[in-house]
């Protein structure tokens, strides 16, 4: 059960959560993972929650601004509602980013967590949590052109001895940040340690806008204990996606009815993938498609039978028809 310290909460429950002007009809979001939530996943994804709130990969002002037509920000109608993230540390391009994306975004989204060295060197990414005020000018500067929500994605510090998830927070909200989410982990941790969700309970009474819990969410289950830890308005679920494009789903009627999901067949598993493969070709072309898809396939057959000699051929297999027969064979194992 969902402690009712959630349930009770003003403007937000379990069915919708306001985001500035925006209401979302779900507490769950998509997180962003460059690589990997492209315009094909969120799709798919969407195809399970019409509710959930989608987020795109991380755009980089720097490149938009030269390119503007790049596949990074196709869209459709379909999506919405979705959130595009910006990253950037330079208020000027990240404001001019979000004109770009203005008429294809239902929020935009400023990127301070992102922990990877190029990213942290360019001073982008969670290197901002360093810089909380040429942070807050990032949202200053988006408020000020476009009539959208903004919102900020970041971590609780940089390191254990630098914890300022709470500062931070309360800074981006006298920025005009209408929601922000917090990934439970410090910069140092990238990926790795476990998500300390309870950590972030320390939020509630400190900012008004509402926020999202995320880190380790990868069932209905760990979605309830993320959001019991955190006391948090919402959730977003990052890596529990690969292979899973329908756990957005799965965790929203889990939490608005209690309804637990059934384990999908090998058939269905297959039949999504193949789905997943055949949109990534029709987006990018036979070949790079089918490179692009190689980092799925370990995730959609994890647990079926021979998994990893199957998982070894196809992701050297470059031709579709024989790609195709070994799903057969999955299926037949
Ligand atoms: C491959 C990959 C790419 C990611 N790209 C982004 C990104 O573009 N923007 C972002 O804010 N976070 C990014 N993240 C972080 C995720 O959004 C999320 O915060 C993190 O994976 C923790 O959540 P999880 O445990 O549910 O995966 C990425 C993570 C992964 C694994």
């Amino acid at each position: 059960m969902i402690t009712q310290n959630m349930q009770d909460k003003e403007s937000n429950n379990l069915n919708s959560i306001s985001i500035g002007n925006v209401k979302i009809h779900s507490n769950v979001v998509s997180a962003p993972m460059a690589g990997i939530t492209d315009y094909v996943l969120r799709k798919l994804i969407r195809k399970y929650s019409k509710d959930c709130l989608l987020t795109t990969e991380m755009i980089s002002s720097e490149a938009l601004v030269q390119r503007e037509d790049c596949h990074i920000v196709k869209t459709d109608d379909e999506e919405i509602p979705v959130s595009f993230q910006i990253s950037g540390h330079k208020p000027h391009l990240v404001a001019k980013s979000a004109q770009i994306l203005a008429d294809k975004a239902t929020i935009i989204d400023i990127n301070m967590g992102c922990p990877v060295n190029k990213v942290m060197k360019a001073t982008d990414g969670c290197a901002l949590m360093k810089s909380p005020d040429v942070a807050a000018s990032l949202v200053r500067a988006v408020k000020e052109v476009v009539d959208l929500p903004v919102t900020c994605k970041f971590r609780l510090g940089i390191n254990q001895n630098c914890i300022n998830f709470i500062d931070f927070a309360v800074k981006m909200q006298e920025a005009g940040a209408a929601a922000i989410c917090v990934h439970a982990r410090t910069r140092v941790q990238m990926y790795s340690g476990v998500a300390d969700w309870k950590r972030v309970s320390a939020l509630r009474g400190e900012i008004d806008i509402p926020y999202f819990i995320n880190g380790d969410i990868v069932s209905v289950e760990t979605a309830e204990q993320a959001m019991n830890d955190s006391l948090a308005d919402g959730l977003a679920v990052g890596r529990g996606l690969l292979g899973n494009p329908w756990l957005p789903a799965q965790i929203d009627e889990y939490l608005k009815f209690g309804k637990k999901p059934e384990e999908k067949s090998i058939e269905e598993k297959l039949s999504v993938l193949k789905e997943h493969l055949d949109a990534e070709i029709a987006f990018r072309g036979e070949l790079n498609g089918i490179k692009f898809f190689r980092k799925f396939y370990p995730y959609y057959i994890k647990g079926l039978r021979g998994a990893s000699e199957f998982r070894g051929r196809l992701v050297t297999e470059e031709n579709y028809e024989k790609i195709i027969s070994i799903l057969q064979e999955i299926k037949n194992a």
